[in-house]
């Protein structure tokens, strides 16, 4: 019998090796392959599939069957979907099951489901028996371009985001972009914030090519999106981050770039108590930290405008929740990992597609006044 998904996902495939030594395959039907490349990429006798609750009803059975053509059945786990459960506490649960279930040294895990399931099975995996192997299966945009990649792992605390974690780079990660087809427009747009910002920092063809085709890439409705385009940015994209990543795995310099957005996002993200999403909280986090380095001279003028106009055309918010003091959020960001002797770092673009500071560490120190300024 001709396998017809198998043909047709190696007639799409897009492989990349990455600096790390992880392969990294993009192609539709690959949910259907997990087996085979888990076997290939992290040999192991048992295989736990990590996942969330909203993911889990929709993809894991694909991914199970795949495991249990290749081998014996995988354990699959579950954490509550969302940010607020990117945890220690999911950490123990999901360590505790694999301990319960007698998996030991010779297990791997699959991640199956966005950034938060990739962070937090990727933090199981690196702490599980001083590290297991680990297949990230990115089921949002967000985690397809970006989370999955880099091996950075960890769990959010009442006192920041991330703050727990470790670096862990995974064996493979594997994209399969029909997955995308359930995913909701928002997390959608959430995910396009990341390809926005890798525009910014280092590709400003990319990052116009992404401000004028944001309505082609977002249309709601069975066949109204632009698969093709869809693809073309996953692809893309991956390039940009692996591009980025492969300079400087334990950010020391260059990778610092991927925080622009984020010292003031992830403020912005926490104070929302996660009801705005990691993605919206970076375009605003990108627009005000563009907007205040524009002020001290550091980035041209015009470039917040422009990160402006992309989130608009992407549909993404340019304003943070109403109510958040802009104390607060100066406040929140020195507890920030960005922040260093009582000084809170940024990486900003001098200009769209460049990064400042690229031969002094690619961090810049703005002012809490004018930060202050700029939060109004
Ligand atoms: N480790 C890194 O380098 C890195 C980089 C960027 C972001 N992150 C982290 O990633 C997280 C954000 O990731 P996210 O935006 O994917 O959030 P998420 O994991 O919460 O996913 C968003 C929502 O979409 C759902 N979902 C995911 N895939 C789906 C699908 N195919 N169909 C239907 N529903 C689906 C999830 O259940 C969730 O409700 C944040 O915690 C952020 O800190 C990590
Ligand atoms: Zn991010």
């Amino acid at each position: 019998m001709v396998d017809r998904s198998k043909q047709q996902a190696e007639a799409q495939s897009v492989a990349f090796l990455s600096a790390g030594g992880y392969q990294v395959t993009i192609a539709p039907g690959l949910l259907d392959r997990i087996g085979e490349i888990a076997m290939a990429e992290a040999p192991a006798h048992r295989y736990a599939v990590i996942s969330d609750s909203n993911v889990a009803p929709l993809h894991a059975s694909r991914v199970v069957s795949s495991l249990e053509r290749s081998g014996p059945s995988p354990l699959l786990l579950t954490v509550q979907a969302g940010e607020a459960h990117k945890t220690r506490e999911s950490w123990i649960a999901l360590t505790d099951r694999l301990l319960e279930a007698s998996f030991g040294r010779d297990s791997a895990i699959i991640a199956l489901g966005g950034g938060v399931v990739c962070d937090v099975a990727g933090f199981v995996a690196a702490t599980f028996m001083r590290g297991v192997p680990v297949v990230h299966v990115p089921t949002s945009l967000l985690a397809m371009i970006d989370a999955s990649l880099g091996g950075k792992t960890g769990v959010d605390t009442p006192h920041g985001k991330n703050l727990v974690g470790a670096f862990h780079q995974p064996s493979a990660v594997v994209i399969d972009p029909e997955v995308l087809e359930t995913l909701p427009i928002d997390e959608l747009r959430s995910g396009m914030a990341e390809a926005i910002k890798h525009g910014a920092i280092a590709d400003a063809a990319y990052f116009d090519y992404l401000a004028q085709e944001a309505p082609g890439l977002l249309a709601e409705g069975p066949g109204r999106r632009d698969v093709q385009a869809l693809n073309y940015v996953i692809e893309k994209s991956v390039r940009l981050k692996l591009g980025v990543v492969a300079t400087d795995e334990r950010e020391a310099g260059a990778r610092k770039a991927l925080n622009f957005g984020h010292t003031i996002g992830h403020a912005i993200e926490m104070l929302s108590g996660y009801s705005m999403r990691h993605g919206e909280a970076v375009g605003v986090g990108m627009l005000l930290e563009a907007t205040a380095a524009e002020r001290e001279g550091i980035t041209e003028t015009g470039t917040a405008a422009r990160i402006r106009s992309a989130l608009v055309a992407a549909g993404l918010p340019t304003e943070r929740p109403s109510g958040q003091l802009a104390s607060r959020i100066v406040e929140s960001m020195r507890s920030d990992k960005k922040s260093r002797g009582g000084v809170t770092e940024y990486s900003v673009p001098r200009r769209i597609g460049v990064m400042a500071a690229a031969d002094s560490g690619y961090s810049v120190r703005l002012p809490d006044s004018v930060v202050e300024e700029v939060l109004g």
